[in-house]
Parts: structure tokens; sequence; C-alpha cells
């Protein structure tokens, strides 16, 4: 490998002879001197052809994004650029070739673009050529190493599992790929590859790990791709500490080897009761306060009827107190914050503003006395401004946690470069999904349920809670996992507390129930969302901006037109007919 990295040059090579490649950035012509500045993936260096040069012909034709490879002097420029790190150095250039010329580009490839996003991943191996995605994706890259050895370190053992599978239940809809010679059957693409893993430490792997590709089939969002990557873990005789330790030794070892940030450990763990209770969320961004506080006492016997209805019905009355901000709020910003709660389903949101009288929506409805509590429990200042949510818990809940994590933002009440981990434990087994009218896994099927609900699992689902945890980022499940039943009896009876029939039972996990049968080891593992961990560490809030080819947000590629028609043959040839 001859090539030389431009950033590797500096005035320690002055007058050495060297050869370069890269791409044309940016030309200028000045007092007859012609400037080019040539770019690799390491960086930029300043090309120089004077009149006299025998290639300064040549170099007049060159255009942005033309390959090219030069032979030339290291010299000391006259003007040095304190901003590229190869800005005291110059290359005067005796011999200059065209690789490759190139169409003129549809936007300028510099960081600071303003060509839309559509564009972007339209012409993403030009857009790959940025200075941002090319550090992401070195970012990326030192990240899984990071991983990798850290787990290789500890004994774990790299193992592929397969990508053509039989459909496993991790909660989304599964990507289905027609076999062809077994007509009407499919290969689902893995969820993850959670019962693989498991199996494996039935076949006594003992510890195992693997950068694995995982395909959901849901809902897109910023932060999630229909295709991505798990740091996936899974070993065996261990129990809840040992997985968390290996799982926040690994996040540690990572944050000191890319980012040289030290994350103190053991991380704080946190009940996801607490979480939802304070934080609205299961996964609370802890880099700013402005908790959720409950107030639902002090309304016990308010005059406020719609207020005392809820309560009446078992519902609860939350607020967040926002610092030293009423007179900063119109009636026309709160409207919004309003509209916003709505899309959390919640049916209104009251305030109170702390001026030298209470001042507010429900302001005239609250008795002396109310208003004396609420300053007192709350620690109400002059300016503050209280936001109230009222209605039953979940949907209190969630819509404050949404407004507290949209105050912050629009407030700039985070630090950039400020990183807050924690573990979130102790979550419910079942979730009651309104949608299918049935207790769903909070988890998977496979997560144990705590020791002393067991007996819950069938009669008492809604208090069932079992022995999982979440690894959350700022405010983003950055990975999680459990503790696996290794008993086949208490996995049928998970199955059948989530409503599988016997035959359903079979048909989906009969291979995996009776793998169970054969002297399972105890085992436990998780898994990190490694784009996610890339996305938070570089600091960004695009998913696509660590993915070197990723999806829109309605799972297609603009760049190769995938998913796209297929030919009448291929059809033909899996058996199948589209029905329009
Ligand atoms: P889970 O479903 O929580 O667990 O996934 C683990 C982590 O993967 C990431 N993730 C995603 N990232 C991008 N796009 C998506 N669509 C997406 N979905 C999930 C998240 C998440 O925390 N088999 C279990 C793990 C285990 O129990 O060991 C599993 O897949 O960061």
């Amino acid at each position: 490998m001859k090539k030389i990295e431009n950033n590797s040059l500096s005035i320690k090579n002055l007058n050495e002879e060297v050869e370069l490649y890269g791409f044309v950035g940016k030309k200028r012509n000045l007092g007859g001197l012609i400037f080019i500045d040539l770019r690799d993936r390491s960086g930029i260096v300043q090309l120089v052809f004077r009149p006299e040069d025998k290639d300064y012909a040549l170099a007049e034709t060159l255009k942005n994004e033309y390959v090219i490879k030069v032979n030339g002097i290291i010299s000391k420029r006259e003007s040095v650029n304190e901003k590229l790190a190869t800005g005291e150095i110059e290359v005067i250039v005796n011999n200059l070739e065209i690789l490759n010329t190139s169409l003129e580009v549809p936007y300028m490839l510099t960081d600071d673009t303003t060509a839309l996003e559509d564009t972007r991943l339209k012409y993403r191996y030009l857009d790959l050529r940025r200075n941002s995605l090319q550090n992401n994706l070195k970012l990326r890259h030192k990240i899984t190493m990071s991983a990798r050895n850290y787990l290789d370190s500890l004994g774990f053992l790299e193992v592929e599992t397969p990508v053509l599978c039989k459909s496993t239940p991790e909660g989304a809809r599964d990507y289905l790929v027609p076999s062809r010679v077994n007509e009407g059957k499919f290969y689902a693409l893995p969820q993850s590859p959670q019962i693989f893993k498991q199996l494996l430490m039935v076949g006594g792997i003992e510890k195992y790990f693997q950068i694995a590709k995982c395909f959901r089939d849901e809902d897109l969002r910023a932060d999630r791709q229909p295709e991505f990557t798990q740091i996936d873990i899974e070993a065996s005789y261990v129990d809840e500490d040992d997985i968390m330790s290996v799982g926040e030794g690994l996040v540690a070892r990572v944050f000191k080897d890319v980012k040289n940030i030290d994350i103190e450990l053991p991380l704080m763990r946190m009940p996801y009761k607490e979480a939802m209770d304070k934080y609205g969320s299961d996964k609370p961004d802890l880099r700013f306060g402005m908790e959720i506080q409950n107030i639902t006492d002090i309304f016990r016997n308010t005059e406020l009827t719609f207020i005392k209805d809820i309560i009446d019905n078992n519902g609860i009355v939350n607020c967040l107190v926002v610092k030293n901000v009423a007179s900063s709020y119109s009636r026309k910003d709160l409207d919004k914050l309003t509209d916003y709660v709505k899309t959390y389903k919640a049916s209104g949101l009251a305030y109170l503003k702390i001026e030298e009288e209470i001042s507010g929506s429900i302001a005239k409805g609250l008795t002396d006395d109310e208003k004396e509590k609420l300053v007192e429990e709350l620690s109400l200042e002059s300016n503050d401004l209280v936001l109230i949510v009222s209605g039953q818990y979940n949907i209190v809940k969630v819509s404050l946690g949404a407004l507290r994590c949209k105050l912050a933002r629009d407030l700039n009440l985070i630090k950039a470069g400020d990183y807050k981990l924690l573990w979130v434990t102790d979550f419910p087994t079942f979730e009651y999904s309104e949608e299918e009218e049935r207790f769903v896994s909070c988890h998977h099927p496979f997560t144990a349920p705590k020791d002393s609900d067991v007996d819950k699992l069938i009669d008492d689902k809604a208090n069932c809670y079992s022995k999982a945890y979440d690894i959350v980022i700022n405010g983003y499940e950055a990975g999680g996992g459990s503790i696996r039943i290794h008993n086949q009896d208490i996995q049928s009876k998970v199955f059948e507390a989530l409503g599988f029939t016997e035959q359903e039972k079979q048909d989906k996990f009969g291979f995996f129930v009776d793998a169970l049968k054969y002297g399972t080891p105890p085992h436990g593992g998780m898994a990190f969302g490694l784009d996610r961990l890339t996305m938070l560490i570089a600091e960004t809030d695009n998913i696509r901006d660590v993915i070197a080819f990723p999806k829109t947000a309605s799972a297609s590629c603009l760049m190769s037109e995938a998913p796209n028609i297929v030919s009448e043959n291929q059809l033909k040839e899996l058996h199948i007919k589209i029905d329009n």
C-alpha cells in the first residue's frame, strides 16, 4: 500500500519528495499560482502549481472532485492556515496525473452544505466524501473495535447466527423472504439473534457476542432504522449484576477509547416505576432536572370540577415547575404547549404563573390554602411557571415526560457534550396493548420473571416484574437485556400468559422449548444498538448520520431505489402473485 495519508504530513517532512492521491477539493488561481486543496479521507493538503511548472496547463483543467495523483516536494507555506492539520506546509507539484474526471457534483461537498437530505441520500456515495460523514464512520469503526476487543478480553466468542430464520417475536413485524424451493414458505429476517444466542448457551458456548444485523418492519423515527446493528451479548451462569457489569464496562471502555471520557462506574440504577413517576419515560434524560411532581393530594377537595372528576375516577394531577420563565411565556406560547401535550393524548394543559399574585388558567378556581400548599410543596418562587396535566396515570406521565424534554430543548437546558448514563431496572413483565386488547411482553417472551413473581404469570399479570434492564444514555435506550427463562415449564407458562394456544406454542417455538429440555444452563444477556450508541457519541440526533447507506423514514433507499418491483419471472419462481 503506497498511499500516504494527507494528514500524516507536517513541517517535519520539509523538502521530502512525496506521491499523493485524492480528490480535487477547492481550486484557486491567485496571482498566476494555482492552489488546489487535495482531499483524502484523512484531510486536506495544499498543492501549488507555478506558471513555469511542466503540468501547469493540465492543472488549469482540473475541476472539483477530479481524482488525481501528484508528485512533489513539501515546502513551507508563506501564510500558515491554523485551521488545517497540514496548515504549515504545501506541496510544490512536479508531476500531475489525472486518474479520473468527474461530472459537476449536485452540491458542494462541504460540512455546512444546505443541500436537502433527500438529495444527499440520493447521492450518498458523494455525501460520504464530506468530512462529517467520514468522521462518523471512523467513529463507528472505533466503537466497534473497542467493543470487540473488550468482549474478546473477557473471553466472549464472536459467533455468527443465521439471517434466514424462522420468525421470532421481538414485538415488531418481520421482514419475510419467500423460499423458492419450499413453495409457499417464508423465512423471516431476524429482529435480533435472540433465540439463536440462547441456543448457543444450550450448545455450551458459555460466552457469546456478535456484531449482528437486525431487521424490523416498524414505524421509523429519527433513532430507528428498518435494518440496524446490535452489539449482541449472551453468557451462561450469570445473574443481572454480572451482565450489567459487562454492559457498563463495555460502555465505559468505548467512551474512554473513542472520546477519552471517564464514565464513573457502577452506573446509577433506577426502577422503572421511579423513572415513570419522575420523568414520565422508561428512558429518562438526566442531563437536566425539572422532575414531574405529583400534586394530586393538594387538589383532593378542589372546587375545580374537571379536576375533581378526574381524581374521583382514580386519576392524578401532576406538574412541571419551569423556573424563572413565567414572564416570557405568552398566551400563544402556552397554547402551543397545550397542543403539544394533546399529541400525547392529554386532555389539556393548565398553567399557573407565580407573579405578585398567582395568575393563570386555573388560578381563579384555587383556594388560598391550595395556593399556599402549591407554593410550599413545589418551592415556588417569583417568575416560576407551573404546567399541570390531570388524567389517568400513563397519559399524565407520558405527556409531561415529553413536555419536559421539549422545554429542555426550547430553553437550552442541555449542555453540549454532557453524558448521563443509567440503568432502568424492575420492568413489568407484561404491558397491556390497547390495540391488541391483550397483554404483550414488555421486553420479549424469553425474559425471566422475578423469582417472587413466577406465581403471578397467569393470574396477576399486571403485578408481575421481570429480571430485565435497559441502559439509557441522554434519554435514549442504548441497550437492553435480561436474565432468560431456562426452565421449560416457566417458558411454557409465559407463552400461555401471552395467549398462545398449545398448537401455536408448538408451531412457533416447539424447537426452542424442546431445546430447553436438554440441560439448559441458566443464562442472560443484552444487546446494544450500535447505531444509537454511535449516534450519541457523535452527538447527532439523526441515526442516518452514522450509517453508510441508510433508509428513509418510509424504509426506502433513495440511491438504489430499493424496495422495487421484480420481474414476472422472479415472482413466478417464488410462486408469488401480486394481488393488485
Ligand atoms: P431490543 O429490542 O431492546 O432488545 O434491542 C436492543 C437495542 O437495539 C436498538 N434498537 C434499534 N436501533 C435502531 N433501529 C431500530 N429499529 C432498533 N430497535 C432496537 C436499541 C435497543 O436498546 N434481543 C434483545 C436483547 C436481549 O434481550 O439481549 C433485543 O433485541 O438501542
